[in-house]
């Protein structure tokens, strides 16, 4: 105990000196590494774990510099909702102490808001930032050879400056001191030359703007830069938008999601609920405009974390467009309802919540981790009396399977094309490659998904895609493979400002302001 008392008075003491650091240290050369020995007690501890404690680096810089090479190396997710969980916490700064050699002290409320802030930010506007850090340096292949941590490093600090408007010379600083500390002196001195350069610039209104000139494919480069999208999506959206709709997506893209909350009604929790929990919590709101057991947040979702409002069930972070894909299936009490991509369970557990305790929704995967976490879910918002999972692939499954459903979901993996904005680093790990290996995914699993809907029934195909090869396209091809299949159009369903020519429901992020989702709602003969 004593030990862990003096631990915490040094990770105090860091605090303290933290707040003088910027103006005072910029001539340390030698980062204060404090020793800790930290003795566990326990029955899974018995070692002494020897941390070294750095108190000069800013923890959230050095915690955003890890963040970031986990998620462009190590296949980790940026997302929010993982903060608290899986990579967060003891576990981050375990991440910390091994990618640099040191710890920080620990993540307040307002360094863990910067984090988020940093790492989204940064990773958005990396293809920007590269071309604004690749302009300073005199040699390409320099910038190219450059060593990841070195490169993410500037790429925060450059993010600080131009996108944040931070203060410049304590940016600087405190960047080039977590360089120095985490690399080497010279690495600092590289961060630090960078920097000024780039400040400089700024502040002469001089910062390097890719000329929107030459043919589509040399225009489509330089918007790609400006605003930070890979080329290839440009053009794709150059062709299906137009170039100004398409600018429009990708500020969309660029700018800060705001998230929604369901009030778990299966568990007895109304909107208003909710909202008095959110009062409690000081978490500014919206009421959805489209939903009736939706508000909508644009800050604070770290505190509804913090509060236990997910972990006790009161409520899920689901998106209004995902939502409204299920009043397209409206799901009634009595009904056999099959989900067929149903993990994590977004819309399994919504449509749960909407049968009243009367009917059956079988939810089946073929991730059997994700289908996990749909079935502990279930429990948790106390809807699993009308949820039963099954892990499968549903191509194999549809083949043996006897029984037909009133209703069929198919919510395929898609590009993720609609969800941009709050899935930060998707832009960067889908390719075009990616897009026709899908297209072939979801043609089997709608072909597979059909045969599962009785006669009368309905079948619902959705994505998160805004991408008309995923949408439109693949239930027009569908149609003409099962003309067993006609269209329902989807008014009845949902407000006529989401419902298509054609009578699909879409949600697109600049008119909706909401994520990009999709679905047709098909009936058997
Ligand atoms: C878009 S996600 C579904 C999201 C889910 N409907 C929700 O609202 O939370 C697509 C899901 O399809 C699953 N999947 C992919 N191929 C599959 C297959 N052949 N059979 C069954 N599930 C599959 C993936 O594991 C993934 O969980």
């Amino acid at each position: 105990m004593a030990e862990v008392f003096s631990l915490r008075v040094l990770l105090l003491g860091g605090t303290h000196r933290r707040a003088s650091s910027s103006s005072s240290s910029r001539n340390s050369l030698k980062p204060p590494l404090a020793s800790v020995s930290a003795s566990r007690k326990g029955p899974h501890t018995h070692s002494h774990k020897t941390q070294k404690l750095n108190l000069e680096v800013s923890p959230h810089r050095a915690v955003s510099a890890v963040r970031l090479m986990r998620i462009e190396f190590g296949g980790a997710f940026a997302d929010l909702l993982n903060e608290k969980g899986k990579g967060s916490g003891d576990n981050e700064m375990a991440y910390v102490e091994r990618t640099l050699g040191f710890c920080t002290r620990d993540l307040d409320d307002r360094d863990l808001r910067l984090v988020t802030d940093i790492v989204g930010g940064t990773i958005r506007w990396r293809r920007y930032l590269d071309h604004l850090i690749s302009s300073l340096f005199h040699d390409e292949k320099a910038f190219r050879r450059m060593e990841p941590l070195l490169l993410q490093i500037l790429r925060i600090g450059s993010y600080e400056i131009v996108k944040l408007n931070m203060p410049a010379y304590a940016v600087v600083d405190e960047n080039a001191r977590l360089a120095k500390v985490a690399l080497r002196p010279g690495a600092g001195n590289m961060v630090n030359a960078i920097l000024r350069k780039l400040v400089l610039l700024k502040e002469t209104d001089s910062l390097p703007v890719p000329k929107l000139e030459g043919d589509d494919r040399a225009q489509a480069r330089a918007l790609a830069i400006l605003h930070s999208h890979p080329v290839w999506m440009v053009r794709r959206w150059n062709k299906y938008l137009g170039e100004e709709e398409a600018v429009k997506l990708m500020e969309w893209n660029n700018s800060d999601p705001s998230y929604s909350l369901r009030a778990n009604s299966g568990k007895g929790i109304s909107r208003a609920d909710l909202v008095a929990k959110l009062d409690s919590l000081k978490v500014p709101y919206e009421l959805s405009l489209h939903m009736s057991d939706f508000v909508r947040i644009k800050t604070g979702l770290q505190n509804v974390i913090q509060a236990g409002l997910l972990k006790e069930g009161l409520c899920s972070v689901q998106d209004e467009s995902a939502g409204l894909v299920v009043s397209v299936v409206d799901p009634q009490p009595d009904e056999q309802i099959i989900d067929c991509c149903a993990a994590p369970g977004g819309k399994t557990l919504y449509m749960a919540s909407r049968l009243h305790g009367q009917g059956m929704i079988s939810a089946i995967d073929i991730n059997k981790g994700r289908l996990r976490i749909l079935k502990e879910t279930a429990k948790l918002h106390q809807v699993d009396g009308v949820v039963t999972t099954i892990s499968a692939d549903l191509r194999i499954f549809s083949e043996t399977n006897t029984v037909k459903y009133d209703k069929v979901l198919l919510d395929v993996p898609c590009s993720g094309l609609g969800v941009l904005s709050k899935r930060a680093d998707l832009r960067w790990n889908r390719k075009l490659e990616d897009m026709e290996e899908l297209k072939n995914l979801q043609d089997e699993l709608f072909d597979a998904a059909s045969l599962l809907v009785k006669p009368g029934g309905v079948l619902v195909y959705s994505t998160c895609s805004i991408d008309p090869e995923e949408n439109e396209d693949r239930v027009a091809a569908f149609l003409l493979r099962h003309p067993e299949f006609h269209i329902d159009p989807v008014d009845r369903y949902v407000s006529t400002d989401f419902v298509t020519a054609e009578g699909f429901y879409f949600s697109h992020p600049v008119k909706h302001s909401l994520d990009g989702a999709f679905a047709a709602r098909l009936v058997r003969a």
